[in-house]
């Protein structure tokens, strides 16, 4: 009777399929870096996936829209009023809950893509009941955060990836 328990030890011919299909891999992994190296953006294209916006002539209250990606993106520089009343809102009271600080990296700079999370209308600045941005398409409010807060717009205004260079210039995306 053969003894079935005994575990074969992978044996010459094993070892050079191994090392062929290890070598295989290898071979199309270098054989499809230069394709792959040809889809990479070249510089003028990755230059356009971030910009850096001058903030130092926005007066507290005040706002621009900027073109990023195609984009428009809202920078709002908040009255103390404005953060006050977010900062304040119960988080209860929100459709997709978010506080204050998450959305603003400084509370008096708020920065948010400028598309109705509805059906991608450009929302109207410092309208609606809750004096955030109002989109007229559907009637979608969104507060002093941006956040959703009645209408058919199920998020947020989207926070873009964004950073302070200095205290005057941002780097969006
Ligand atoms: S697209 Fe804004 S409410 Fe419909």
């Amino acid at each position: 009777m053969a003894d079935t328990s005994k575990v074969e030890e992978p044996g010459r011919r094993d070892f050079l399929y191994i090392a062929t299909g290890a070598f295989g891999a290898l071979g199309v992994g270098v054989g499809a870096w230069p394709l792959i190296d040809q889809m990479n953006p070249d510089a003028s294209v990755k230059a356009l996936a971030s910009i850096e916006v001058d903030i130092s002539s926005v007066g507290e209250g005040e706002s621009i829209t900027v073109n990023w990606r195609g984009k428009p993106v809202f920078v709002r520089h908040r009255t103390a009023a404005e953060i006050k009343l977010s900062v304040e809102t119960p988080l209860e009271d929100l459709v997709d809950p978010e506080e204050d600080a998450a959305r603003a990296e400084k509370p008096e700079w708020l920065v948010m893509v400028g598309v109705c999370t509805h059906l991608g209308c450009i929302p109207l600045g410092e309208a609606g009941k809750y004096n955030g941005w109002f989109c007229p398409c559907h009637n979608s409010t969104y507060d002093t955060a941006g956040r959703i807060r009645s209408g058919p717009a199920p998020k947020n205004l989207e926070i873009p990836k964004y950073t302070f260079i200095s205290d005057t210039v941002i780097k969006i995306g």
